[in-house]
């Protein structure tokens, strides 16, 4: 009796053992797919323009430019001027007469909800807008305590990472309903996915917003022929990660991930679009317990902030030196 237990333990174990394995080279394979061989879909079936927030430069910049190489048409949005030209001129010595461009000099800071709506609403009047990024967001110079962030930077923050998302994601989706098909991608941040992002609160939390934004925005319309995605890439090489250089082994090209984020679109609602934030997303997240993870970052930030501050201080100085003088 004491054998026959012992063997149906062993071939429980056995099985269960073996149903995890396979579980695990399936979501494997599966990974491989969707990360190197994956069709990616046709945008320009969505519609013939694209629009991308905050596309003067970093991530949104390079989001163009793979938009433009699919034979898209843009609809370039940022708050600089002649940032934005050059952008835009860039992209056309690229890629010639093939692409028409519209830039359109907009604040997304600056102006209420409804005049990004009003101003968005009429740039685009006639266009046939199949793709919209909401790129566009701003973080910390550096790591601080809540308190510590100003309170200009704060009222920013949230209009750009979240009320600029929410506002433009409004106003396009009437004419995306109206031929029943469009794809939305809003740009989140992995920050918004870990148990906690200490002394980046208020840009972590306005990143959760476009996580949870997206998730119901995607089930509400994706039987009308909309795809809306939220993608939560790791850190990337720009000047909002700039004072993070230390953290160079994380980062990825803003080449490297649009390339990956655009073949993504209009897959699955939320996801991590490049290969190596996948792999760290894995081991972060999956292998790591949230109290060592939260140690962690606590530690990491706390030394962003040591050395933001020391940085700022020298240019302070600086500053001082060179006005005396
Ligand atoms: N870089 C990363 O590691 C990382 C990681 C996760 C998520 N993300 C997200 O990816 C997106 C792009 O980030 P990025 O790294 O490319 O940042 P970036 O290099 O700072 O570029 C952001 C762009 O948005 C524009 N922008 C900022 N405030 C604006 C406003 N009020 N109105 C209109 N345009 C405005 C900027 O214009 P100016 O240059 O004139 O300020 C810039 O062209 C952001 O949503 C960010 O949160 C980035």
């Amino acid at each position: 009796m004491a054998m026959e237990l012992e063997e149906g333990f062993i071939v429980a174990a056995s099985c269960i053992g073996f149903i995890s394995v396979c579980k695990a080279f399936i979501n494997f394979v599966r990974w491989v797919w969707v990360m190197f061989l994956r069709s990616p879909k046709n945008l320009k079936d969505y519609g013939s323009w694209a629009i991308v927030t905050g596309s003067a430069q970093g991530i949104g910049k390079v989001l163009a430019l793979e938009l433009a190489s699919k034979g898209l048409n843009l609809v370039l949005i940022d708050k600089n001027h002649s940032a934005l030209e050059a952008t835009s001129n860039e992209i056309h010595e690229e890629f010639g007469g093939r692409v028409e461009i519209k830039n359109m000099v907009i604040d997304l800071a600056k102006l209420s909800g409804k005049e990004i709506a009003n101003a968005i609403e009429d740039g685009i009047r006639g266009l046939d807008v199949g793709v919209l990024i909401n790129n566009a967001g701003i973080g910390y110079p550096y790591a601080r305590f809540f308190h510590e962030v100003d309170l200009e930077l704060m009222e920013n923050i949230i209009k750009v990472n979240l009320g600029a998302v929410t506002w433009v994601t409004r106003v396009v989706l009437p004419g995306m309903l109206k031929k029943k098909k469009g794809a939305i991608l809003n740009i989140s941040s992995n920050s918004s996915q870990l148990p906690s992002f200490p002394l980046y609160t208020l840009y972590s939390t306005t990143k959760a917003y476009i996580s949870m934004f997206s998730r119901c925005i995607s089930l509400e319309y994706k039987q009308q022929g909309i795809d809306i995605q939220c993608q939560i890439p790791f850190f990337v090489a720009t000047s909002l990660t700039k004072h993070l250089r230390g953290l160079s082994w994380f980062m990825s090209s803003p080449e490297k991930f649009s390339k990956a984020s655009v073949r993504w679109i209009g897959y699955e609602p939320v996801c991590n679009p490049y290969w190596w934030h996948s792999v760290q997303w894995f081991i972060l997240r999956v292998a790591s317990p949230d109290e060592l993870l939260n140690a962690i970052i606590y530690w990491i930030c706390i030394r962003v902030r040591k050395r933001g501050q020391m940085k700022e201080a020298q240019s302070k100085k600086m500053h001082q030196q060179e006005n005396a003088s």
